[in-house]
């Protein structure tokens, strides 16, 4: 069986900098292009930085078909750099980041007030602003509780496009529902695995991320969002490469690193489901329709041959480890 996909998109991802950025972005060349995290050290928070990250992850990617949508991390702006953001080639939308929430996100907003100015004049401008959408409570809590946040945005200002990134909650789902300028990403291990994969049994590093895996009727909500062809529901990886050290460590680092798994095992969900049919709107048509995007085009054939998921990628002085090291998948990318 095959299955081909025009210009997917994945609206999540990190590519890191430097070296690693060498590793991960061509394990990402089969999308057509992807959104590309702010979250550095420091963080991307200006038109110029955005800019020569932006050349950067061009040259890592040496000529393959690929966009990057380039984000940049929120901080409250007046109209004027607002404006210089809007105008910069290749610029997607504004990353919003609850202070200390995950990575690198230390920069990231303490008090929402700070931010209502900027927001408004995003709203005027038609600028997406994408949210890390978790409070500072009990782990398991953490989504649930941003929730009233999402409604306050939704509702306070109507006409901003607010984008749920990596929704984990059965509620998240539903709240979708309730405001039509609500759109979000889910990646594809919270489709897949809940908590118990992570934790229940030996510990499992790499697939600890935050928002952290959930109970299963939120992996059913969501993989039933998915699988039914829900239009404000995009593929997002979340793909978050941290060096091999960091994981399997004493204080392990946040971030699933599936960029490249992502599409076989997406292909292998939906088939399996009997949701094929869904595939396409799911990894691509759903986001151009959202956010105006016209792809470059692109056609990935999927294919229910084998893949041997290497057991670590090691390249330019980095060791990563993806999401199923060493095992077989049903499905792969045909050359
Ligand atoms: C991400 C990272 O490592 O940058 N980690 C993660 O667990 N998802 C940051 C993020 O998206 O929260
Ligand atoms: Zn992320």
């Amino acid at each position: 069986m095959e299955l081909t996909l025009d210009s997917p998109l994945d609206m999540h991802l990190h590519l890191r900098d430097g070296d690693m950025l060498k590793l991960t972005a061509p394990l990402s060349a089969d999308f057509a292009g992807a959104v590309i995290m702010p979250n550095l050290v420091p963080p991307v928070t200006t038109p110029d930085m955005m800019l020569a990250y932006a050349e950067r992850v061009r040259e890592a990617l040496d000529g393959a078909a690929f966009t990057p949508y380039m984000t940049l991390f929120f901080t409250a702006l007046g109209e004027k750099e607002l404006t210089a953001a809007a105008s910069a080639p290749g610029f997607f939308g504004f990353k919003l980041y609850p202070a200390g929430i995950t990575t690198n996100s230390e920069g990231g907003v303490s008090n929402l007030t700070e931010a209502e100015h900027t927001l408004r004049l995003m709203e005027e401008t038609g600028i997406p602003l994408l949210v890390h959408g978790e409070s500072h409570g009990f782990v398991m809590d953490r989504e649930q509780e941003f929730l009233s946040v999402y409604r306050h945005l939704a509702s306070t200002y109507p006409k901003l496009r607010i984008c749920m990134e990596h929704i984990t909650t059965a509620a998240a789902v539903e709240l979708l529902d309730e405001f039509p300028n609500l759109c979000a990403t889910v990646t594809l291990q919270h489709l897949l695995i809940t908590l118990d994969e992570v934790a229940g049994g030996m510990l499992q590093p790499h697939l600890f991320c935050k928002p952290i895996a959930k109970r299963p009727a939120d992996r059913e909500a969501l993989l039933q969002a998915a699988l039914s062809g829900h239009p404000r529901l995009m593929f997002g990886s979340d793909s978050a490469p941290h060096p091999r050290c960091k994981k399997e460590a004493c204080g392990c680092a946040a971030g699933v690193f599936t960029a490249p798994v992502a599409l076989p095992k997406l292909a292998e969900l939906f088939t399996t489901h009997g949701a094929a049919d869904k595939l396409q709107d799911f990894v691509s048509g759903n986001a151009c329709r959202l956010y105006g995007l016209t792809p470059t085009p692109k056609k990935v054939t999927l294919s229910d041959s084998p893949m041997q998921v290497p057991s670590r990628y090691c390249s330019f002085g980095q060791e990563v480890v993806p999401m199923y090291a060493g095992q077989t998948l049903p499905w792969s990318i045909k050359a």
